[in-house]
């Protein structure tokens, strides 16, 4: 199968690539600043699980980019079978310095880019009545609110809410589901406090924040057929939260 993951240069959309690929997928790499990381992934999935991997540069708050991508992928593989909308920024900052664009900024990546991608690459997977796309939220879009990350919030918000409105569009030939991860150790949270990451570690189950891989195979499973009946589904993966 051919898979996108957008944002696949660093963190979690990086081992989602890892996971696809060592099990035999062809993958496309989407990287926006971080081309060395993006070309060593090709390298090191290539040499070692002898797949292709096709890196490829686009802004996914622009257009333009996206349709030259799309063209890209469609030029080298013909088709698409999975798309995984993991690429997100979260630009944290006191709730009374953000500002219009920042908030703008965050839902043209988060939002209105997951929007574009799934609207366009899912039309094309309908003309060859199968595909599969999951995006990646977060349990800050079901109810975690955090005022810092007003933007971000109400972007991972929406996510959800494309959600229910794509699945209904490409029934029954796409599943559409949603992935709701708490704190995963990444450099989005490597950012936070100690003082903050110590109250948020209080309240995990678990007692402490994901590992990369283990979000990842929950993106790869509902790739595969063992998830043919997971539609429309927002799935939490946090540890869970303490009450
Ligand atoms: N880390 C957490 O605690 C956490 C918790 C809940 C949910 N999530 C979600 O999990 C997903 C992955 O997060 P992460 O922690 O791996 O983030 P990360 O470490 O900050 O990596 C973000 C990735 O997104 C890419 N990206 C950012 N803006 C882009 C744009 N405009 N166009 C294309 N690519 C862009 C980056 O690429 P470049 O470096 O090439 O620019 C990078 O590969 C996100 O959807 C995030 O919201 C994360």
């Amino acid at each position: 199968m051919n898979v996108l993951v957008t944002g696949s240069s660093r963190g979690l959309g990086r081992s989602i690539i890892l996971e696809y690929a060592s099990n035999g997928n062809d993958v496309i790499i989407n990287y926006n600043n971080s081309k060395d990381e993006a070309l060593e992934l090709k390298d090191y999935v290539e040499s070692t699980y002898h797949v292709k991997a096709l890196v490829i540069k686009c802004d996914i708050s622009k257009e333009e980019e996206i349709d030259s991508m799309i063209d890209e992928i469609y030029n080298e593989f013909g088709h698409l079978d999975i798309l995984v909308n993991n690429a997100s920024i979260d630009l944290d900052q006191d709730f009374e310095l953000k500002t219009k664009e920042d908030f703008m900024k965050t839902l043209e990546v988060n939002l209105v880019g997951t929007y574009l991608l799934s609207k366009k690459i899912g039309l094309k997977m309908l003309e060859r009545k199968t595909g599969n796309i999951i995006n990646i939220s977060s349990n800050n879009g079901l109810d975690t609110p955090y005022p810092e990350s007003i933007d971000y919030d109400a972007s991972k918000a929406g996510v959800i809410s494309l959600t229910h409105n794509l699945a209904n569009y490409f029934a029954p030939y796409i599943r559409v589901n949603t992935i709701c991860p708490g704190w995963i150790n990444t450099d989005m949270s490597k950012k936070i406090s100690n003082e903050f990451k110590e109250e948020e570690l209080k309240k995990i189950l678990l007692g402490r924040f994901a590992e990369k891989e283990e979000i990842a195979n929950l993106a790869y499973f509902l790739g595969t057929d063992k998830a043919s009946y997971i539609n429309d589904s927002i799935i939490r993966i946090d540890g869970g939260v303490r009450r």
